[in-house]
């Protein structure tokens, strides 16, 4: 086909086939971007993503294009590339966007930071420049809030000076990589010991999984799943297997994981190796957010390097997300990973015994992994001792945001009170501002009063108040602060992120949002919402979107 076929309401044209064409040129084109990029089902999503990098958008005509190389139907590729956030998909006559993009993120702990305003301002500034400015969920820089990234540069407490300084310097595209423990530093210090022991023999296999289930650890993407159990399961059903590593991170509050890869990825990838030759996976992907380009030029560049000294015995694939929160839940990354969009899985069955590629599949976060090596080198009672006492187990990577004073990655023992963490390791409360509520666990884990500062913050601990830690985001609150607000944002998020597979959350999230813009106080009606979406959505989504607004019900109901 060289043109593209003219469409008229009620005619075609008799000499090509029905549909939408694709021209030759355009083929082409498509084709040189893509490069040495191989032609597989599974890597439609790099395929979307090249294109979006070099164009800073994807046109309906290499959409198409994508369609013909990769053997799919125009619809698939369509579905595909308009379910993640970070593709800007246009028709061929719609005015195009630029390819510089300033993301200001609007998760809670930058709105209550100002974010709203600054865009806003921001906004008016660059209305004639060519820049889109929008609006983003958290990009995992809520330590430093109001948070943003012009193309490839962070930017940490952001005002509109900032953003000036960084466009007029002309440095927005250019990648600062964070100075971290590169292959010679962590084999310095013993790394990869403990793999190089597993693969001789001088560890057995059995060893560890007792080491790692005395010792306690816990799955730290959220839902606390004990890791040695969950490597018996995987173990137990017939390979070949596979492995994953969930480093999506999207969850508001949420930035420990960009914290260890960002400065020791070694430790990570050793965990990831150590695991996977235990279960016995064949191969290890890892996912990781697009909203890290940090994090993915490290691990390209280190896992070519113990590839290089023949470390690695499987080999390590690297998966770009694309900007779509849920594609953190295990079966949705699984959907992402094959191509596709990320879409939960119903279960059973669980990845662990139909996954990745319909494979047996290990999934672990980027954190339990980190702490593997260590846990296995230095002993059970080494990590069991590091918990606030000996009802809690390890050390923790607590992400702090909001109003204390100085907010950040928090290494503390496990089970750590928020009233200690507060004070001793976040400097206290910013002056004039005194604890009002907190978020133990991002935006899932709901939004608890701060009389309850005193307990444990730990797996099992708020559970009956209907929250949980999850991934251990804390934002702290005052009483500067108004939780409605802090509702409704982490209830927008929710609905921005929604999958939109099941009802209860799809129009649950948009009902729950309409009920408390208008004010209305009718009780049964919350409560009726509630149970639907927590009862009957297919995923932890929808599940826990609701736990914000019970505890606003039930805790704050003054602010109501
Ligand atoms: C909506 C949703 C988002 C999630 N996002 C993440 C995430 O970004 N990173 C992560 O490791 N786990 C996330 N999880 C949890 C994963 O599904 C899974 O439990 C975890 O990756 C397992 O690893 P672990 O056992 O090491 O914790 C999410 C779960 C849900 C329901
Ligand atoms: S609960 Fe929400 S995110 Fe999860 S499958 Fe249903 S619609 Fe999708
Ligand atoms: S970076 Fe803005 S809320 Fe996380």
């Amino acid at each position: 086909m060289n043109k593209i076929q003219k469409i008229t309401a009620g005619k075609r044209d008799f000499f090509s086939p029905k549909g939408r064409q694709v021209d030759d040129t355009t083929i082409a084109n498509v084709k040189s971007i893509l490069g040495d990029l191989e032609i597989r089902r599974d890597l439609l999503i790099e395929a979307l993503h090249k294109v979006q990098d070099a164009y800073g958008y994807i046109n309906a005509s290499d959409m198409a294009a994508l369609a013909e190389i990769f053997r799919l139907s125009q619809a698939e590729v369509y579905e595909v590339g308009s379910f993640y956030h970070h593709f800007n998909i246009i028709k061929e006559d719609q005015e195009k966007p630029f390819k510089s993009k300033l993301r200001i993120c609007d998760g809670l702990s930058c709105e209550m930071a100002g974010a709203n305003t600054l865009f806003q301002k921001i906004k008016e500034k660059f209305k004639t420049e060519k820049i889109e400015v929008e609006k983003v969920p958290c990009i995992g820089r809520c330590a430093s809030a109001p948070a943003a990234r012009f193309n490839k540069e962070p930017i940490d407490n952001m005002d509109v000076d900032k953003i000036v300084e960084v466009h007029r310097a002309g440095m927005s595209f250019a990648l600062n990589l964070p100075k971290y423990e590169t292959l010679v530093d962590y084999i310095g210090r013993g790394g990869y010991g403990i793999f190089n022991k597993l693969k001789t023999g001088a560890i057995e296999p059995e060893d560890i999984i007792k080491t790692v289930s005395d010792a306690n650890l816990k799955g730290l993407g959220g839902a606390g799943f004990p890791a040695g159990r969950k490597w018996e399961i995987v173990k137990s059903f017939k390979g070949p297997r596979l492995m994953t590593v969930n480093g999506d991170e999207g969850e508001p509050g949420t930035f420990k994981d960009r914290f260890w890869l960002e400065s020791r990825p070694h430790q990570m990838l050793e965990g990831a190796l150590i695991a996977a030759k235990i279960v016995g996976c064949e191969k290890i992907y890892i996912y990781m957010r697009d909203e890290y380009p940090e994090v993915l030029e490290i691990l390209k560049t280190e896992i070519a390097s113990i590839e290089k000294e023949k470390i690695a015995t499987i080999p390590i694939e690297v998966r770009r997300g694309a900007g779509a929160y849920i594609c953190g839940e295990e079966s949705a990354m699984i959907e992402s990973i094959e191509g596709k969009r990320g879409v939960p899985r119903h279960r059973p069955p669980y990845i662990a015994e139909v996954g990745l590629f319909g494979k047996p599949t290990l999934n672990h976060n980027i954190e339990t992994l980190n702490w593997l090596p260590e846990i296995i080198e230095n002993g059970v009672d080494w990590f069991k001792n590091k918990g606030w006492d000996d009802k809690h187990s390890g050390i923790r990577s607590f992400s702090v945001s909001g109003r204390v004073k100085n907010p950040g990655v928090k290494l503390t023992p496990a089970g750590i009170p928020l009233s200690k963490l507060i004070t001793d390791y976040c400097g206290g409360m910013q002056d004039g501002h005194i604890l009002k509520a907190f978020f133990p666990g991002g935006a899932s884990g709901g939004i608890l009063p701060a009389h309850l500062a005193h307990l444990p913050l730990d797996f099992g601990t708020f559970e009956k108040f209907g929250g949980f830690i999850g991934s251990h985001a804390i934002v702290v609150l005052s009483d500067q602060d108004n939780i409605k607000d802090a509702v409704l944002n982490t209830m927008r998020f929710f609905k921005h992120e929604s999958c939109g597979q099941c009802t209860p959350c799809r129009s649950g999230t948009d009902k729950m949002i309409r009920l408390l813009e208008e004010n209305n106080k009718e009780l049964e009606l919350y409560n009726a919402l509630i149970k639907v979406m927590s009862d009957s959505s297919i995923c932890g989504l929808g599940q826990a979107a609701s736990n914000c607004v019970s505890h606003l019900i039930n805790h704050f109901p003054e602010e109501f």
